[in-house]
């Protein structure tokens, strides 16, 4: 880790797929990223053992112990700015961040989803794609604002639909372009090649769409 890194936090809520290919980009020297800490906000998390084996702060913090959305979020602001983290990464994170929590991080929050977006935001994507019939679908990398899966987009991959394709089998496609398109968002970012105005990205000052 060369100190100049910037500094980050990770926070997921499952399995900790796209975590792991920000730690492998970090690790073949293709990301210049410190991860401080990975946070989830339930408990046992497979990817808190991903943290842990790849020398990462790993820590919990239990939404269910908060009766308030806003409790939750203040708590995991403070943990983030423990850490001092310059970008936070949602990886699988599967808790709504309320407003004060992402305008805290206005710019340097960043969230990757399992479509195509404006198409498909929320949960069961891969079901909802092929139920709707499209013949491509995919994943996009962009950043958060209030409006859920509604941020500005900074990269997008598509995946074709094939005939009797499951949202299984759908999944496992797009995820393998959603680990190659994380860590090149975040390059980007830590490379300073980002901007947004007027609600849109602009990598090296030209719209990204
Ligand atoms: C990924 O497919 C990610 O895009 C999605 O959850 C999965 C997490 O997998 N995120 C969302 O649906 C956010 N609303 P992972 O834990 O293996 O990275």
């Amino acid at each position: 880790m060369s100190i100049s890194a910037l500094r980050a936090v990770v926070l997921i809520s499952g399995r900790g797929s796209n975590l792991q290919s920000l730690i492998d980009a970090v690790r073949d020297g293709r990301l210049a990223l410190d991860i401080r800490a990975v946070i989830s906000n339930v408990p046992g998390a497979a990817g808190l053992r991903r943290a842990e084996a790849a020398g990462i702060e790993s820590l919990a913090l239990d939404h269910r112990e908060f009766s308030l959305r806003e409790d939750f979020d203040s708590a995991l602001a403070r943990r983030v700015d423990e850490r001092r983290a310059e970008l936070v990464l949602l990886a699988g994170f599967m808790r709504i961040l309320g407003p004060a929590f992402v305008s805290r991080y206005d710019g340097r929050l960043m969230n990757i989803h399992p479509s195509l977006l404006p198409a498909f935001p929320g949960l069961d994507t891969h079901r909802r794609a092929l139920e709707a019939g499209v013949a491509v679908h995919g994943a996009t990398v962009h950043f958060v604002t209030p409006r859920l899966d509604g941020g500005p987009i900074i990269v997008q991959a598509a995946v074709e639909v094939r005939p009797g394709d499951t949202p299984e089998a759908l999944a496992a496609r797009v995820l393998v372009e959603e680990h190659r398109i994380y860590p090149l968002a975040v390059k980007w970012f830590t490379e300073g090649r980002l901007s947004i105005r007027d609600g849109r990205v602009f990598r090296d000052g030209r719209p990204v769409r």
